[in-house]
């Protein structure tokens, strides 16, 4: 990805990260620049920082490593149970200055709790929060939600929090932990919330406002009437001078059958490109790109790495651009981006562990795996999920039976960066706009101006 150089409200907050020791949480609409910032802070701190995700498509995209792995802890509910720490991962955790997480919004409650814990434990400083530790998360809760509790585990956060989003998790809430061994405090953790509030993705003030509303939930019948006519057309076929479109589609199937589709359609013979892989990459639903990728010529792709350009040349493409495989050899796929065919090779995926190095008395990453694939994938269609943190010109949004998540249609239309690039395959409806009120309610409060000026501590 080309880096952009920072805006000054980006550049503020990069200075608040690096040279406080409070906990930050960067927020702001689709499109302000939370992971360019991110990116920014990866490569120029001098802090000792973890990089962590919730996820292994998450944590491989800041080339960060799980929360879980990082941590070492149980799949499922944390809850008060014993947090089992050996000696590696108790130095490695006394010697993070500071924890960046991204896509916050997908962390639940008692995973934020189970990481306080650990940090507590793991530095013996059980009556600080996060045993010291410096917390910057980034994310924006009107996007993707944790992966909903079920059955015991839902029963549990009914019953310990307020809701079960990672802002209220009792290390920021301040309530007992209910265990008696740490001691929350009746105030909790002190959360500093900042907005990005410039957003780069999209530039017209119309468009904006439009998403705005579907952000918030607060579309006018006017307002659902221009989107749904803008986007009530046919998507071009693509051609020499046309671009290929993406399909951004609501569930995994409809993604699957409308690939599986466009690639029977094509004339000629499918090949199979089988990924190497070494060490221990997880499961299957791990796995940065397909373990068997079909492809044929003519086949629409999308490109899942940025392109290690040559230093000084313009990348060729970044992770997301779209475009069309033209010839297939043993060892690269030729794919044409914007008329101009390049040969792709296979790109290797490191999954990376944490280690502290007494020696040194650094952190150091290690790589623990590999995997290795042509950085592609059948784009013809995705799921807006795996769409999320991407940015596209064109795409045709098909919200099938109707959005089932809080924020998707908003994710889903927020990728654009022009409304002229809106297609859609049905109008519409009131039903796909989705707010969590959990998130109405936090956001409301987190981002009220302050009632009188508040004293900046120096
Ligand atoms: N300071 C900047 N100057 C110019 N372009 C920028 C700047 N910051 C970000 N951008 C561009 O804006 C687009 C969106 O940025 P980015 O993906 O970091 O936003 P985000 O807040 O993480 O969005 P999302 O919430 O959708 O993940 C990218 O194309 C990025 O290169
Ligand atoms: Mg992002």
């Amino acid at each position: 990805m080309s880096k952009p150089s920072l805006s000054a409200e980006q550049e503020a907050l990069y200075r608040l990260i690096e040279d406080t020791r409070e906990h930050v949480f960067v927020t702001g609409r689709a499109g302000t620049g939370k992971s360019t910032l991110l990116r920014h802070l990866t490569y120029n701190t001098s802090k000792q920082i973890a990089i962590c995700a919730p996820t292994g498509v998450a944590a491989l995209n800041v080339e960060g490593q799980t929360i879980h792995s990082l941590f070492r802890l149980p799949i499922g509910l944390i809850a008060n149970g014993v947090i089992d720490q050996n000696d590696a991962t108790r130095k490695l955790l006394n010697a993070i200055d500071t924890l960046v997480i991204d896509e916050i919004s997908m962390v639940n409650a008692d995973l934020m709790d189970g990481i306080d814990r650990s940090l507590r434990q793991a530095r013996g400083r059980r009556a600080e929060p996060f045993g010291g530790v410096q917390i910057v998360m980034f994310g924006d809760p009107y996007q993707l939600a944790p992966v909903p509790p079920r059955g015991d585990e839902l029963r549990y956060i009914e019953d310990h929090y307020r809701s079960f989003w990672f802002f209220d998790a009792h290390v920021w809430v301040g309530e007992t932990s209910g265990d008696g061994l740490i001691d929350i405090g009746s105030h909790g953790a002190e959360l500093h919330i900042r907005e990005l509030r410039d957003i780069h993705r999209q530039a017209d003030p119309v468009f904006k406002a439009m998403l705005n509303a579907v952000r918030y939930g607060r579309v006018t019948a006017d307002i659902a009437q221009v989107l749904n006519d803008a986007g009530a057309r046919k998507p071009p076929e693509s051609s020499d001078d046309e671009p290929p479109i993406i399909t951004l589609a609501t569930r995994n199937d409809i993604v699957t059958s409308i690939n599986r589709r466009h690639l029977d359609a094509l004339p000629g013979r499918s090949q199979t490109a089988k990924a190497e892989i070494s060490g221990d990459f997880g499961r299957g639903d791990l796995y940065p790109a397909d373990p068997e990728l079909q492809l044929k010529v003519g086949a629409q792709v999308m490109f899942l790495r940025n392109d290690a350009a040559t230093y000084g040349e313009p990348p060729r493409w970044v992770n997301g651009t779209i475009g069309t495989v033209t010839r297939i050899t043993g060892g690269t796929v030729r794919v044409e981006v914007d008329g101009q065919e390049h040969d792709v090779e296979p790109a290797v995926w490191e999954r990376f562990r944490y280690a502290y190095d007494s020696a040194s008395r650094k952190l150091s990453r290690d790589i623990v795996a590999e995997f290795t694939q042509f950085p592609l994938r059948l784009a013809w269609a995705v799921t807006i999920h795996k769409s999320q943190g991407q940015t596209y010109d064109r795409a045709v949004i098909d919200l099938g039976a109707g959005a089932f998540a809080p924020g998707q249609t908003y994710v889903a239309l927020s990728r654009l960066t022009s409304i002229d690039g809106l297609y859609l395959s049905r109008p519409l409806r009131p039903s796909d706009i989705r707010v969590d009120a959990d998130v109405q309610r936090f956001m409301a409060q987190a981002l009220r101006p302050p009632a009188a000026p508040a004293p900046e501590a120096s």
